[in-house]
């Protein structure tokens, strides 16, 4: 459920026109709904309400601090990979208290920042991390509370990419290890405190299957430690619930809520995720502008002015974005439900590479010169994976909220693509 609707063959992010942002900000741009980012987070908040809980977004979906502070007043926690995302975390008001700190390459300076913040906790994906963890601590006196993220073997029938939870991935600690990991800590190193066992198998996941599939494993570790007389408070799940792009049928929250209660009943834990996607994927689209069409002998062209360093995940992933007319297109006459169909063209950017598409072969309206075109569900992994390549300022972000807008980041500038260049000392 998202708030960018049609009104008069005009189409709107809340009630306010995307044309007037795009003549006033420019494009590309990237337009996010306050209501649909709410909306998403009590949508999951309720489908946990009567169990301990707590959510922790993961930044890396977007990263803007408002995004961020939209969540964080929500009552949400946050999910870290990176000393970076700790200070924008920090910037947007997260409550240390509330925050998760993942991934398989934690620095020493970051796990230092880390702990002067007094984060929750570590999640610990090798043994020689948890040792430098102890260290680190043991350092600036004090204790760090950690969790194991720990590889279940588990397929979660994603994008091979995206996919985390088998052994052949490299996250997380196989069972067995994690256990004797556990045991070794609470022996030997003293300046840990395990909290928690950890678990994120993938992300786009539309079966429930391979989340509780993990959470039985998860559920052996907890209770195999209690024998070892290791109580842990928390179970994070991790995230990785899908959203619908084209015509996947993805779990509401509520039903995966449901899974998961019925799967951690007598637990006695607080269970925790990590939602990056389901928050923000269908809160955000990106706004472009047609700068020419061509037609080919064996294909059409729409080249518009974002490209694959705004949005990578068609070039990357081959993945689905639906795309809609913003205005009237072209003087044709545009059916008022903007039907798709009039012609099959490739939407393409003006990076110099042949993978830079938004799609292939699309069925769509005829599109002109100067029209301007959204493409869909963009909020999650769009900006926070943009970069500048060809040299091009990265896009700017604008929050909608009801009748109003701001832009949450300015488009960058010219200057802004040298800041911190220098040419070498002759
Ligand atoms: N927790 C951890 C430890 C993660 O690695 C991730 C995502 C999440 C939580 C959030 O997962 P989500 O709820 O968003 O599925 N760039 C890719 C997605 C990469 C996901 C990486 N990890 C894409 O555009 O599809």
């Amino acid at each position: 459920m998202h708030f960018f609707t049609y009104k008069k063959n005009k189409f709107y992010a809340e009630a306010v026109s995307i044309e007037k942002i795009a003549k006033e900000v420019g494009t590309p741009c990237y337009i996010y709904s306050h209501k649909t980012l709410t909306r998403h987070y009590a949508a999951f908040d309720e489908a946990f309400e009567t169990v301990p809980h707590l959510i922790c977004y993961s930044v890396k979906a977007n990263s803007n601090i408002s995004v961020l502070n939209t969540f964080i007043k929500a009552g949400s926690g946050v999910d870290i990979v990176s000393g970076g995302e700790l200070f924008r975390s920090l910037k947007a008001g997260a409550n240390p208290k509330k925050i998760v700190y993942s991934g398989v390459g934690k620095r020493e300076d970051e796990i230092e920042y880390a702990l002067k913040a007094g984060i929750l906790m570590f999640n610990v994906e090798s043994p020689e991390e948890l040792r430098a963890i102890n260290k680190i601590a043991g350092r600036l006196k004090k204790k760090a509370g950690f969790a194991i993220r720990v590889n279940p073997n588990v397929d979660p029938k994603t994008h091979p990419y995206v996919s985390t939870g088998l052994k052949k991935n490299k996250f997380g600690i196989e069972t067995e290890q994690a256990i004797k990991e556990y045991v070794y800590a609470k022996n030997n190193l003293k300046n840990l405190t395990p909290i928690g066992v950890d678990c994120h198998i993938g992300s786009q996941l539309t079966q429930l299957s391979p989340f509780i599939d993990a959470l039985k494993k998860t559920k052996e570790i907890i209770t195999t430690l209690g024998s070892e007389g290791i109580e842990v408070k928390y179970l994070d799940m991790g995230g990785g619930l899908g959203i619908t792009y084209k015509d996947e049928n993805a779990p509401h929250p509520s039903k995966y809520g449901k899974a998961v209660i019925d799967a951690t009943k007598r637990l006695g834990v607080t269970l925790i995720f990590e939602p990056g996607r389901v928050m923000v994927g269908n809160a955000g689209i990106l706004v472009t502008k047609v700068l020419y069409t061509k037609q080919g002998t064996e294909k059409n062209f729409i080249i518009v002015d974002a490209a694959m360093n705004d949005l990578a995940r068609p070039s990357l992933y081959g993945s689905y974005h639906a795309i809609k007319a913003v205005g009237k297109n072209s003087g044709k006459h545009v059916p008022a439900d903007f039907k798709q169909g009039e012609i099959t063209a490739d939407v393409v950017g003006p990076i110099c590479e042949s993978g830079d598409f938004f799609a292939k072969d699309r069925e769509l309206l005829y599109f002109k010169s100067g029209d301007l075109m959204a493409i869909m569900s963009a909020g999650a992994y769009g900006f926070s994976m943009s970069s500048n390549y060809n040299s091009r300022p990265r896009a700017a972000e604008v929050m909608v909220k009801g009748n109003k807008f701001s832009v949450i980041r300015e488009r960058e500038s010219y200057k802004d693509l040298i800041k911190g260049e220098d040419l070498a000392k002759s």
